[in-house]
């Protein structure tokens, strides 16, 4: 009888969300509140032809190095930062992705962000429920308007392309900044600085790379404009955390509304959470039911093409493809 191929899934799934593996791989399952790969399921490298993990799980040389049977990462998010992607294609293991499923959830949830902050819906909710809902006031919890208004996105691509159609649908000014310019979406193409120094909101949609670490820190900070909003469902560390307590606290900017945070999660001591200016959500931009279940089964998909030796349907790094 043959020995079906050990894989570490990093955390548990909902078992109907991975039925495609059931019968095909030898599964070992980590604890859902461990980031990486616990240290039970690491005594199985050297064994593990498949790793099923999440973008808080960091997947780097290291661990690569102690597999030597591995044939397949499978990253359950679109995004893969969290994996030694170098190291993974000099050994030519394929990293599978989610991408594309989640672009309307994403987007969705950017809008939310944008909306709550700019017409201040958590300190308008806490003050409600605080008792300090009296008479209608005609004063009060005063917010942006999004009609006429600029909204800035770093990195047009698909999430950021689909935040911009749904920002022009509120007569909302699109300007952008991308490695390169875009045709066909009624958004204008501008410098760094002057996206920064002109928006009213700005949302970032670009991955994490060295070029990006830290890329809205003090400098950017201090020249938005101080009734300006950072919305970030991209991804924390693009974002200088202490730069933008400083920016929210001195009131270099209006506000923020954070899907993401560096570090992640953000421990509840952070003065961010003190801040009324500032919206923070634990990393929701993709959870609808329809959209993470899909990521899950894309996610298996990728594992089993891995481990048959088939091109993965959904992967980030086809290079190891070309001959
Ligand atoms: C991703 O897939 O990279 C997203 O951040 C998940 O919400």
């Amino acid at each position: 009888m043959s020995v079906l191929p050990l894989t570490i899934m990093t955390h548990p799934l909902p078992p109907e969300w991975i039925t495609s593996l059931n019968g095909r791989v030898r599964l070992v399952v980590g604890p859902s509140d461990f980031a990486g790969i616990a240290p039970h399921l690491a005594e199985n490298l050297e064994e593990t032809e498949a790793i099923l993990c999440l973008l808080t799980d960091t997947i780097n040389l290291e661990i690569i190095s102690k597999a030597p049977r591995l044939r397949v990462v499978s990253n359950m998010a679109v995004g893969v930062d969290n994996v030694d992607m170098a190291a993974c294609t000099n050994r030519r293991i394929p990293v599978g992705n989610t991408p594309d499923i989640l672009t309307d959830a994403t987007a969705d949830m950017t809008m939310a962000l944008l909306l709550s902050a700019a017409r201040r819906l958590p300190e308008a909710s806490a003050d409600a429920r605080d008792g300090l809902w009296r008479l209608w006031a005609p004063a009060g919890w005063l917010g942006a308007d999004l009609r006429g208004a600029t909204l800035g996105i770093i990195g047009l691509g698909k999430i950021g392309k689909a935040v911009a159609e749904r920002a022009i649908g509120f007569g909302i000014k699109v300007i952008y900044t991308d490695l390169q310019p875009h045709k066909g979406i009624d958004a204008e193409f501008v410098s760094f600085n002057t996206l920064i120094s002109q928006s009213d909101f700005i949302s970032i949609h670009t991955p994490l790379n060295e070029s990006t670490r830290g890329l809205i820190g003090e400098n950017a900070l201090r020249k938005m404009k101080p009734t300006s909003i950072l919305v970030n469902a991209a991804r924390g560390s693009i974002v200088d955390t202490s730069a933008l307590v400083k920016a929210l606290r001195e009131h270099w900017i209006a506000g923020a509304a954070l899907d993401v945070t560096d570090p992640e999660p953000l421990p509840t001591d952070n003065p961010l959470f003190d801040m009324p200016n500032c919206l923070i959500v634990p990393h929701i931009g993709s959870a609808t039911r329809n959209t993470r279940r899909r990521m899950a089964e894309m996610a298996c998909e990728n594992i089993l093409a891995g481990l048959e030796g088939k091109n993965l349907p959904y992967c980030a790094n086809p290079e190891i493809y070309q001959k």
